[in-house]
Order: C-alpha cells, then sequence, then structure tokens
C-alpha cells in the first residue's frame, strides 16, 4: 500500500533537493495530496531509489564502524535519552498497529465463516457465493508475502534519527540531527528565527509547542513562568526534540526590518591569504553574544590600534546566518581602504579586538521558488557567497548558477569553492569570466546568461561596483526581466 510522505521528507529520503522535488509538483510530474506525496508516485519517478542513494545506509555504516568512533555518533544520533524516547515512541505507534490489525483480520475470519455458512444454507444465493469468494481472495491477497517498500522502511529509520519540525505559521519544515538544539538546527536550515544569547539568558528565542515533546539541553537562567509553561512554551536554544515529530508556533523574521541593530566586540580568529591581493579575515564572537544577520547584509567593523586611533569600514558578511559566532570577510587590497591598508600591513593579527555593528543592507533572498542566479565582480562574491550558502540550507531553489566577473588577476579567489559546490551539488553551476573593463565583463556576463537562462523565469542576485551593477541591469531589464526579479548590491 502506498505510504504518504510530506515534501521534505521524500527529498530527505531520496537524497534530492527539496526544490528539485517542488519544481516536479510545479510541472505536474508528481502530484502533491494535501500536501503529501505517494511513495508510489514518487518510485515511479525515482525508480532507482535504494536506501544508499539517500546516505542513510552510508551513514548507518558510519556509525556501526568502530574507527569513526564517539565523535560520529555524537554527530549523527541523538542522546541515549531522546533515542529512547523516539524509539518508545515508535514502538507504541507500532504496537497500536498491530492491535487494530489482530482485531480486523479476526473480524475478516468471522465474516468469512459467516459467509461460508449463509452459502451452505442458501446454495442456490449468488450474492453469497459471490462475497464468500471476494472475502477468501482478498484474504490471501493481503496474507500474501509482499516486497518491502523501502522508502517506508527508510521513512521509519529516519524518524529515529532525525526529528521532522514544523513551524507554524510559515509552515516550514526542519530537521534536528545529533545533539543540536532546536535553535541550531533550525538556523542550519536557513530559517530567520528569533533569538539572542543562544545560551538560555534573554528569552528572546520561546516558542510555543502545539505537538510534540521537547527535551532540555542545557541549563536556563531565563525564568518562563507557570502560566507560559503551562501553554507549552520553551526555548529553542535550551531544548532539543524528544519526539520524531515536534510542530511549533513562533514568529521569523520576515526580511531586514526584523533584525535589530547590534554591537558586539569580536576578535580576529585568523587572517589568511587567499590570493596574493586578497586576504580572508575570520572574526568569532564571544560565545554568550552572536551576530543575528541575514545572508547578504552587511556590518560595520571598528577597530583601534595603538598610537593609530580609531578606523571603521563596511564590509560585507561573506559566510552564512547559520554559523552566527564565525564571521568571514574578503579583503581585497586597497590602499584607499582602511581596514585592507591595515591588514595588508599586518596591523591586524589574531586576538585583535573588533567591534561588529549591524547588519544593514536590503540585498536578501526574496521568497520564492524560481531558480537563482548570482553574479558578482571580485570581492562582490562576498554577499554572493554568503547568499548561496542560505539558499543551499533553505533547499527550495530548483535551479542555482553563479557567474564571477574577475577584473583582476586573482578575482576569482574562491573558485575553489565554486569547484567544490558544482561536484557536491547536481543543481549548481558556476561560470568565471575575466576582464579588466569591468562594462565589458559584465556585458560577457550578460551574454552567457542570454544563452543559458534568459528563457528561464529567475531571479537575478548582482553584487559589486557600480559600473558592473547597472551595466548588468540594463542588459536584463533589456532582455526583459522584470525589475522585481532583479537584486543588487552596490560594493
Ligand atoms: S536565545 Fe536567548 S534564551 Fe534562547
Amino acid at each position: 500500500m502506498s505510504h504518504q510522505l510530506s515534501v521534505w521528507r521524500a527529498a530527505q529520503l531520496l537524497g534530492v533537493a527539496r526544490g528539485v522535488l517542488q519544481q516536479q509538483v510545479r510541472n505536474g510530474a508528481l502530484a502533491l495530496n494535501d500536501g503529501l506525496v505517494s511513495t508510489d508516485a514518487l518510485l515511479q519517478l525515482y525508480p532507482d531509489a535504494q536506501l544508499e542513494a539517500s546516505g542513510l545506509l552510508e551513514r548507518v555504516a558510519q556509525i556501526r564502524d568502530e574507527a569513526f568512533g564517539r565523535r560520529v555518533r555524537e554527530r549523527m544520533l541523538p542522546s541515549q535519552e531522546v533515542l529512547a524516547q523516539r524509539l518508545f515512541a515508535q514502538s507504541q505507534e507500532l504496537a497500536d498497529v498491530r492491535k487494530h490489525l489482530q482485531r480486523y483480520h479476526a473480524l475478516v475470519i468471522a465474516l468469512q465463516k459467516r459467509t461460508r455458512e449463509l452459502v451452505a444454507e442458501r446454495p442456490g444465493d449468488a450474492a453469497w457465493r459471490e462475497l464468500e469468494q471476494q472475502l477468501t481472495q482478498g484474504l490471501a491477497q493481503a496474507l500474501a508475502t509482499e516486497s518491502v517498500d523501502m522508502l517506508e522502511v527508510m521513512d521509519d529509520m529516519l524518524k529515529i534519527m532525525t526529528a521532522q519540525v514544523t513551524v507554524r505559521p510559515s509552515g516550514h519544515q526542519f530537521s534536528v540531527e545529533g545533539h543540536a538544539n532546536l535553535l541550531q538546527s533550525g538556523l542550519h536550515s536557513g530559517l530567520r528565527l528569533n533569538y539572542g544569547c543562544g545560551n538560555g539568558s534573554c528569552g528572546m528565542c520561546k516558542v510555543r509547542v502545539i505537538s510534540g515533546e521537547v527535551v532540555k539541553t542545557q541549563h536556563f537562567d531565563y525564568p518562563l513562568s507557570e502560566a507560559e509553561k503551562a501553554q507549552g512554551y520553551t526555548l529553542m536554544c535550551c531544548h532539543t526534540a524528544a519526539s520524531s515529530e515536534l510542530t511549533l508556533e513562533m514568529l521569523e523574521a520576515s526580511g531586514p526590518q526584523d533584525i535589530p541593530e547590534q554591537q558586539i566586540v569580536a576578535q580576529v580568529r585568523a587572517v589568511s591569504e587567499l590570493a596574493p591581493d586578497t586576504r580572508l579575515l575570520h572574526l568569532q564572537t564571544p560565545r554568550t553574544h552572536r551576530l543575528r544577520f541575514l545572508a547578504g547584509q552587511l556590518v560595520l567593523l571598528g577597530w583601534t590600534l595603538p598610537g593609530r586611533g580609531d578606523a571603521h569600514t563596511t564590509y560585507p558578511i561573506a559566510s552564512c546566518p547559520c554559523d552566527d559566532r564565525n564571521l568571514l570577510f574578503f579583503i581585497a587590497r586597497d590602499e584607499s581602504d582602511e581596514l585592507a591598508r591595515h591588514l595588508f600591513a599586518g596591523d591586524i593579527q589574531p586576538g585583535v579586538a573588533v567591534t561588529v555593528l549591524g547588519p544593514t543592507g536590503e540585498f536578501v533572498l526574496a521568497d520564492g521558488h524560481r531558480p537563482l542566479v548570482f553574479a558578482a565582480c571580485d570581492a562582490g562574491f562576498a554577499p554572493i557567497k554568503s547568499l548561496i550558502e542560505h539558499a543551499l540550507s533553505l533547499d527550495v531553489a530548483p535551479v542555482l548558477s553563479l557567474f564571477w566577473l574577475a577584473t583582476r588577476s586573482d578575482g576569482h579567489f574562491s573558485s575553489n569553492q565554486c569547484r567544490a559546490w558544482s561536484e557536491a551539488l547536481d543543481q549548481f553551476e558556476y561560470e568565471l569570466v575575466s576582464h579588466a573593463d569591468v562594462t565589458v565583463g559584465a556585458r560577457q556576463i550578460a551574454q552567457a546568461m542570454r544563452a543559458d537562462l534568459f528563457d528561464i523565469d529567475c531571479d537575478f542576485y548582482l553584487a559589486g561596483p557600480s559600473e558592473f551593477i547597472s551595466t548588468l541591469h540594463d542588459e536584463l531589464r533589456a532582455a526583459g526581466v522584470a525589475a522585481a526579479q532583479i537584486f543588487t548590491q552596490v560594493l
């Protein structure tokens, strides 16, 4: 019998991006019934779907392999307490199903016996004979050994290893793996959650549990009132999912206007050379004071150097909001940029305190399911990288394309990252373009896009110097792309 799954769960089981399945739903290749897809329909589309394909078997094998030891088990598996709760809930469900099956079986046997008696009493009555035959055949069919529906088995197993969380009212979903708490898991899935300290003191991550169970993962100081506890409120940063399915009610940020300005004193963790004229600046915030931001946003970095006074510069964050403690920045050599000057002069070393003020900027991912096209010029790759990582966490875009123009010799300073995405993800493709003239390079990118993408309904995200943005924007508009589908960040 076919089993019904959410698109989110089906994508996890098949090991494909959720956006790919959603695209198939929109194309009519996959039918959706009450928001669910059937395992029969999935197996028609993916006849070769095997446990191995989802990576689940591989993960189980890794867990069994002692060489990976405790570290793998901790990353993949929830705590023993959580596992026990999920196994208990599943055993209960199984016992219920078994009890019902036994009752149905007894009922069918009793009906079969009675119809046989009626057939014997009224041998000329064709209707009773037909009913008796139908019952006998149906029972034989039900008792025959059928091949096991592997997707159903995988789904049951996944329920124990990872919990599925549904957010109300948005309907967003995310999974909770290993020892992660609800807040970490939601952020890793790209959700714009409301939170502050991340350690149980501020209460900003308070949510209401509508169904399912949670379990505490760490001590918290924030005092939940008795009324809040009675209504099911909990703190996401200090709890994880105890049941395999959980529904939470919470508010999510709808855009940059919902993210408060923050001021954090972070420390330089590392400065590394990406290319002769490009450095990676890695800042780390205190564990108890992380930066809440949206992918694509900027911050003002301020620092004081002994005897040289204060300096500050605005930079786009190159990392994903899912790692709110480790902030990355790409700094290109530029004598007119104070931060770049100090960095390349070796004045900014690990341990130096840097004040982070922000975030600012509206260059964030819009809601929607269109294919995403990103275009960057030189260090404009920073906000684009953050957006791509966010889009990959959200897993809703069916296709992501990146066009990267380098106007200087080391302009493609992170091409390894692009290659890694392209090798790991079927839905990601990229093209590197080099030209010393920004306007000519932007036109070359427009040409490459025209060859590939202009017949598709996409959202375009452009980041770089103003000539790059204006040239590409004009080319896109001239090709008929709606202004509302072009998002820009001038750097
Ligand atoms: S984020 Fe502050 S209590 Fe959870």
